[in-house]
């Protein structure tokens, strides 16, 4: 990595980095808390005698008695004696057939967690045996996570600060050059993640279109990324009907952001196209939502917020090939002005729309978004949003819903996704959905009913991919945690920032999966 902000002896840096990484011999780590993990049905083995014999037998003894177990997210916290470190925490990482990067993730998440809300100031997480590249990783990521808080607005009893001094501890290696490049590639991950789940959280009323356009302006401006924001005009001269019919109901108008990430001798082909949805409110219009639970689409921007962080994960991270992000925002609003049911709307693409339900609003958008991709060069599509109730009733909140075309670009996706920890399922895409979206008057309605609803809305968008590679992900289900876990807190989940931030990197993939087009859009 090129300016690497590590020294090359590997002594920490005196910096406030969010982790750091660190070699040293056990007795050596300095910290308050060394967290090390511990597997289902393990034995004292390894690293875990000689902690047994700093904690005076107590690792021993917890295992034989069945306190510590190894259970995932279980720990047991106890001081240490004659060490730099102060106390252990021994975490439960489950078996370790199931010991994967994401498990690692959660654990070490889970683990700072709960350090933080013990307010210790500094932790340590310890990498068991021959240290990968993609364990230092995935154990930084998880670290960083943990930075997150959902309490901006809280004046009162807040929880627990993020630690001083996090770090992930591997034995002597000869490869720490490779390391501490992984530390930081997933420390700009989880960044960017936490980045998304902040701009979430905000309520509709402090972020409205115009405010979402120049936060991201601001996150462009710090990490060196060209953006563009369209303004209602600019919208207007493009001809993005949909997007325009959307945003009528409200007195706040729209904007399109636009962010770029061309590194000097990219290959002109390929061009990655991200495509967020940006409602910053979704009451439904005047197909409106009912009010239990209308609180929840604030988050209505998740989509948006990932491809914008991803932008900054991308450049952070000098990805090698281009990429454009494209962000339509707006409300979705009963404004006196608001779109009716039955208005017909002209995309920018041509085709146009009978609007039958105004709470499908989410494609709307989309499909002038996904428009302007290609017509900014994008060769490879991805779009995300918060789209569906019924991808939630389909998958629940265990995974998002991935569709797309051709099959090959679909499995690059969902591959880059289940390492990057944003677990996505497939749903189909069978002719028989268009039938569902044909209109008596416009070229497609917006809404095919209530049979394979998440489908629908997919082969919706799909009319507008043009005949590029690309893949749709449904992060309704996904996006917010309505439940907090031990590996997650309550509310945005920043998903799909890391899968849209790694896809670039993958690029050697896509060539053999998916063909060039023909002819350029
Ligand atoms: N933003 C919603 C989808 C949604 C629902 C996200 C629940 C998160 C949780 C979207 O705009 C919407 O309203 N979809 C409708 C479509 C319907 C009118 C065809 C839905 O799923 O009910
Ligand atoms: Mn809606
Ligand atoms: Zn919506």
């Amino acid at each position: 990595m090129r300016n690497s902000p590590y020294n090359s002896d590997m002594k920490p840096t005196a910096s406030s980095r969010a982790v750091r990484l660190w070699t040293a011999a056990l007795p050596e780590i300095d910290t308050d808390l060394l967290m090390v993990p511990l597997f289902e049905g393990e034995g004292l083995q390894g690293e875990l005698q000689d902690i047994d014999g700093a904690t005076g037998g107590v690792l021993g003894r917890a295992i034989a008695s069945g306190e510590a177990r190894g259970k995932a997210y279980e720990t047991l916290v106890t001081p240490v004696a004659g060490w730099r470190a102060s106390r252990v925490a021994i975490v439960g990482a489950g078996t370790r057939a199931d010991f994967g990067t994401e498990r690692l993730r959660r654990v070490a998440t889970a683990a700072a967690l709960q350090a933080r809300q013990r307010r210790v100031p500094r932790v340590a997480w310890l990498i068991r045996g021959q240290a990968t590249a993609v364990e230092v990783q995935a154990a930084a990521e998880g670290l960083v996570l943990a930075r997150f808080s959902g309490d901006t607005y809280k004046s009162g009893e807040r929880g627990g600060p993020p630690p001083e001094d996090v770090q992930v501890v591997v034995p002597a290696t000869p490869d720490a050059g490779a390391l501490e490049a992984a530390v930081e590639r997933g420390l700009i991950l989880a960044e960017s993640s936490n980045l998304a789940r902040e701009l979430c959280n905000e309520p509709s009323n402090v972020l409205t279109p115009s405010v979402f356009a120049e936060r991201a302006q601001r996150i462009s401006g710090e990490a060196g990324i060209p953006i563009e924001v369209l303004d209602e005009r600019a919208i207007g001269a493009l001809g993005m009907g949909l997007l325009l019919g959307v945003s009528r109901g409200s007195a706040e108008p729209p904007r399109v952001i636009v962010m770029r990430h061309d590194p000097p001798g990219a290959p002109a082909f390929p061009v990655l196209g991200l495509v967020g949805k940006g409602i910053t409110f979704d009451t439904g219009g005047i197909s409106i939502k009912p009010a239990d639970g209308m609180e929840r689409m604030k988050d209505d921007m998740a989509g948006g917020a990932a491809v914008i962080c991803a932008m900054r994960a991308i450049r952070l991270l000098n990805a090698p090939i281009r990429v454009i992000g494209v962000v339509p925002t707006t409300e979705n609003m009963p404004g006196g002005r608001a779109l009716k049911p039955g208005d017909v709307l002209t995309s920018a693409s041509g085709k146009t729309v009978e609007v039958i339900n105004t709470d499908a609003e989410g494609r709307l958008i989309l499909a002038d978004g996904l428009w302007y991709a290609r017509q900014l060069g994008a060769t490879h599509l991805v779009d995300v949003a918060t789209l569906t109730g019924a991808c939630v009733v389909a998958l629940g909140k265990a995974a998002s819903g991935i569709f797309g075309r051709p099959e090959s670009w679909v499995a690059v996706v969902r591959r880059t996704a289940d390492a990057a920890g944003d677990r996505c399922w497939p749903l189909p895409l069978y002719d028989e959905y268009a039938d569902q979206l044909r209109s008596e008057i416009a070229d497609l309605v917006n809404v095919g009913g209530r049979p394979a609803a998440a489908a629908t809305a997919a082969t919706f968008i799909k009319e507008f991919a043009g005949d590029l590679p690309w893949v749709h992900l449904d992060i309704a289900g996904t996006a917010w945690a309505d439940e907090a876990k031990p590996w997650q807190p309550k509310g945005a989940s920043g998903v799909a920032v890391r899968t849209l931030a790694q896809l670039p990197f993958t690029s050697a993939e896509w060539s053999q999966a998916v063909s060039k087009p023909e002819e350029p859009v």
